[in-house]
């Protein structure tokens, strides 16, 4: 769980900033839910048999009313329930987006974290392939405004929950043959959930899993229908893309479409944003059913990737630092700083003493553009000194009045 320290938190405002004009560029509104909720949420959407409900939640009993409560590791499952908690789909099909930190206790390596934050972007109630569309059309907009260009997108469909349960049995029989040569973990997800073996890193998985059966060759009609059409407008959209028919998601609501956008260039976690459709959740925790498409990215790696690319975020730097002598000028000093506020400028008013040689070095440090000198003569005369800071101009004395205004020209 990491500090996001000033130096950093001026990329994250950059970020936050685009992100809130692109959603609305789209139509997305913002949807915001507790941290925390009910363990079960988590179990039934995500999956029993999945490293995060098995291995990675924050999961605790609240003493005082011995609710079983997890801190939440994704977004989708607590935006699926809010939705139906608050009958939203009511009023019709819903464009959603959340932003904030998630928790899984993984083994914390570069771009893996165990507190970390997604922006993630939920469909609700829309059943066609458009939608899918939109989603992966407007990612590729975001990665434009962010200047983010090493990026590929992967796509897959996992079909049908019926097309699915096909392949699923395909796939243990083809299994149960190298029975004696799986390693624990696929003997353990045979019978639970084999297709997340397919996922598995283990060279000698990998080999056995070559000749698997796929299940791909096991879709049903529709689902291929809506790939083809998902394909047909990425292409009028030019988005480039490859089908990677091993795709499997870490998380067990999806059906038909799934797709991640994959870096090179931060290593192993390269996975900088992923999603697909979830036909089934809305229903499968209480709803009325309804279909659903969505997607979240991790900040953190965006952000890391952005830096690899040379972005740093500007920070906030202020306009004018106000430096003062003596206790009159320290009182007038309060009124200059926030008259000069009132005309829009970021401002410093100098805290903490010393001469006017200390004072300066602190307001040259501060890189503001000017700063504003006020001594016994201000106060007296009502103005202020202004100093450049940055380039080479006289200090000039202004009246406070029409200060800002005369700083815009200097
Ligand atoms: P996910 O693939 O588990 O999907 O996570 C989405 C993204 O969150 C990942 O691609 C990655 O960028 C980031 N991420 C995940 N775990 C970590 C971590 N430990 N440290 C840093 N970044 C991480 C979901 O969470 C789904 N809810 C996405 C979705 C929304 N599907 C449909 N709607």
């Amino acid at each position: 769980m990491n500090d996001i320290l000033p130096d950093e938190s001026g990329l994250w405002a950059f970020f936050e900033d685009t992100i809130r004009t692109w959603l609305a560029a789209y139509g997305y509104r913002n949807l915001r839910t507790p941290i925390v909720e009910q363990t079960d949420l988590f179990v039934r959407s995500i999956g029993e048999v999945t490293d995060i409900v098995e291995k990675e939640m924050y999961t605790f009993v609240d003493h005082l009313n011995g609710e079983n409560l997890t801190l939440r590791p994704e977004g989708t499952a607590s935006c699926v329930r809010a939705v139906i908690e608050h009958n939203l789909l009511y009023a019709g099909p819903q464009r959603l987006y959340y932003s904030g930190p998630m928790f899984r206790h993984e083994r914390p390596q570069k771009g893996r974290y165990r507190q970390f934050h997604q922006v993630g972007v939920e469909a609700l109630g829309f059943a066609g392939p458009d939608i899918d569309a939109e989603l992966i059309v407007m990612c590729a907009r975001l990665w434009r405004l962010l200047g983010i260009s090493d990026v590929r997108l992967e796509i897959s469909t996992l079909g049908s929950t019926e097309s699915r349960s096909v392949y699923r049995a395909r796939l243990i029989s083809y299994l149960e043959k190298f029975c004696d040569d799986l390693d624990e973990d696929a003997r353990r997800r045979l019978k639970t959930n084999p297709l997340r073996i397919l996922d598995s890193k283990n060279p000698a998985m990998r080999e056995i899993l070559a000749g698997a059966p796929r299940l791909f060759d096991d879709l049903d009609e529709d689902s291929l229908a809506h790939f083809e059409a998902l394909q047909r407008i990425l292409r009028n959209q030019d988005i480039s893309f490859e089908i990677n028919n091993r795709l499997v998601r870490g998380l067990d609501y999806y059906n038909r479409t799934v797709f991640e956008w994959v870096t090179d260039k931060l290593g192993a976690q390269g996975t900088i944003c992923a999603g697909g459709r979830y036909d089934g959740l809305i229903a499968q925790i209480g709803g009325k059913p309804a279909p659903a498409c969505g997607f979240a990215m991790g900040i953190e790696r965006i952000l890391a990737l952005m830096g690899e690319n040379g972005a740093v975020g500007a920070h906030a730097i202020p306009d004018i630092y106000v430096v003062h002598q003596g206790e009159a000028a320290a009182e007038f000093s309060w009124k200059v700083a926030e008259s000069l506020r009132d005309d829009g400028l970021k401002v410093v008013l100098h805290s903490g003493g010393g001469n006017f040689k200390a004072q300066m070095k602190k307001a040259d440090a501060s890189g503001a553009r000017f700063a504003a000198i006020i001594g016994e003569d201000e106060v007296v005369a009502g103005q202020i000194s202004i100093k450049p800071l940055r380039e080479a101009a006289e200090q000039i004395r202004v009246d406070l009045a029409g200060a800002a205004a005369l700083l815009g020209n200097i």
